[in-house]
């Protein structure tokens, strides 16, 4: 108890987890709900309706590159598995004691009239809402940037990448087909693993991924005393009289957030079994996960994003060498489809949504206002568009977008960067004899070098917290 008054006072809501013995919260009647879902986060949630992009005054757009994360998809197989096994679980719930539950009664219809539709046959392709993010998203892009998109469609004006996973190709099919009004002819030469994948065959990666060093926050989060009231909390919620353990509490949040972004519309029963706050919990679980796994906190992140930063900078850069006395002969736009890991290591290359301090399993009071948030820099449909614009002045620059917002780019003064300072200042990084993948085969310190990096991290939160 005297740890619960503690914590309320930082920050988090004592009333969302004492129990009283007023109504409980009702999410169907929330007409505000908490939609921020990490990574399963649906794209509609996270773009900003009111901005208009592309324009810049003397200033036009010559050249777009551009990489999109796949659309929302379905499971993979094996959450498919456990998610049809949630209508036993939904039996169960419905089986405890009318006076245990604490839910409104909607919430409970909810719960019963749920039902599992999905095909194991559809595992990992696109949803339909997920095919309809990235034809809005190519709609939205021909009309703010018409000078380059609204154009006929040859190979050599336009370069299409994708990876040889079937959602990467589908997103590419949604997002050509609308932009161009009719089908492409997509064909295997499309297919970039090497550029779009990097993790993939990285075996320097893989093992990062799972050292414990890395795995360290997560794990502490998940066993503090905040996420353990947590399980306490949807278990008594749901009219259990024992504690759910983490893993089925997580699997009622992945069932929730998928829900909400295949019916961005519908609110989902499971949902309802976490009141606002504990959302916010999960989301920063996950944030948190991420962060070390394949974010700021695991120092090959940024090399594996680096290829990737130098095409696009190799790209835009062979465009302003371009004689502008004739028309330009190289491509006038490059879209990329790949996954989550690839937009997050080619956000973390540029140094965009880096916090000054790193997250760790005690910041979570703290952290409403982190920049590395992942419903924001990779929802489903996520994306990042560098634009190259031709002012007035005859100079170059450049604009980055990150979900159709502009970024605030750290190494400018302003959003938009002149392009020889961008250029100057990733020249040198971009080197090919040290921008590649051979870091993936280097045996050895693999497992070391992100263990002593987390404890510098961990030492440097400590001495700024306290300094
Ligand atoms: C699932 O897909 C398979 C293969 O496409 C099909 O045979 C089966 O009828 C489908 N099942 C349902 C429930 O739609
Ligand atoms: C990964 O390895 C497999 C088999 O070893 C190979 O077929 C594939 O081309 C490799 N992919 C990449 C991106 O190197
Ligand atoms: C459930 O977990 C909470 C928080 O750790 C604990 O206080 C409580 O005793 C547990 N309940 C049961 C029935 O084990
Ligand atoms: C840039 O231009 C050079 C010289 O023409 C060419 O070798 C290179 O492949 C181009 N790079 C990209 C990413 O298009
Ligand atoms: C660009 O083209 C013009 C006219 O054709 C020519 O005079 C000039 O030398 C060219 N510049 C470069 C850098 O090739």
């Amino acid at each position: 108890m005297v740890w619960w008054l503690l914590a309320g006072v930082i920050c988090f809501s004592v009333q969302a987890l004492a129990f009283v013995d007023t109504d409980p919260y009702c999410f169907s009647d929330d007409h505000d709900p908490y939609n921020l879902f990490a990574t399963k986060t649906a794209y509609e949630v996270v773009r900003d309706k009111k901005l208009r992009i592309g324009v810049v005054p003397d200033c036009t757009p010559v050249m777009i590159w551009g990489l999109f994360r796949h659309g929302t998809r379905f499971p993979h197989t094996d959450e498919i598995k456990q998610q049809m096994g949630l209508s036993t679980f939904r039996d169960s719930v419905l089986r405890n004691s009318p006076h245990d539950i604490d839910m409104c009664n909607e919430d409970i219809d909810l719960l019963k009239e749920w039902s599992y539709n999905v095909n194991m046959s559809e595992a990992d392709l696109l949803t339909q809402s997920g095919v309809t993010e990235l034809q809005l998203l190519a709609k939205r892009l021909r009309s703010n940037f018409p000078d380059i998109l609204n154009a006929h469609y040859t190979e050599d004006r336009f370069k299409i990448r994708y990876t040889s996973k079937e959602r990467t190709k589908q997103s590419a099919e949604a997002f050509t087909t609308e932009l161009f009004g009719s089908p492409i002819g997509l064909s295997e030469s499309f297919i970039d693993d090497e550029l779009l994948e990097p993790n993939h065959n990285c075996s320097v990666w893989k093992s990062s991924t799972q050292s414990e060093g890395l795995k360290r926050e997560t794990t502490k989060f998940r066993s503090s005393h905040l996420m353990k009231s947590l399980v306490s909390f949807v278990s008594k919620r749901l009219g259990f009289r024992y504690n759910l353990t983490y893993q089925a509490m997580h699997d009622l949040y992945d069932m929730c957030r998928f829900d909400k972004a295949w019916n961005f519309k519908v609110h989902s029963p499971w949902c309802s079994a976490f009141e606002k706050q504990h959302l916010k919990v999960m989301e920063y679980d996950e944030d948190l996960d991420y962060y070390y796994r394949s974010g700021y906190g695991n120092p090959f992140t940024a090399k594996l994003g680096c290829p990737l930063i130098r095409d696009m900078i190799e790209t835009l850069n062979n465009r302003t060498l371009v004689n502008t006395t004739e028309e330009s002969t190289g491509p006038s736009a490059v879209f990329n489809f790949a996954h989550s890991i690839t937009v997050r290591a080619a956000l973390i290359k540029l140094g965009i949504a880096k916090d000054n301090n790193p997250i760790t399993a005690d910041t979570f009071s703290t952290s409403e206002k982190r920049q590395w948030r992942t419903a924001f820099l990779t929802p489903f449909a996520g994306n990042l568009i560098a634009v190259l614009y031709k002012c007035a002045d005859q100079q170059y620059r450049v604009m980055f977008f990150l979900n159709e917002q502009y970024v605030e780019y750290e190494r400018c003064k302003v959003g938009l960067c002149d392009w020889s300072y961008i250029y100057s200042t990733f020249k040198s990084e971009i080197d090919p004899s040290r921008c590649n993948r051979d870091f993936c085969e280097t045996s050895g310190s693999s497992t070391v070098v992100p263990t002593i990096v987390v404890l510098g991290l961990v030492l440097l939160n400590l001495f700024t917290r306290f300094y």
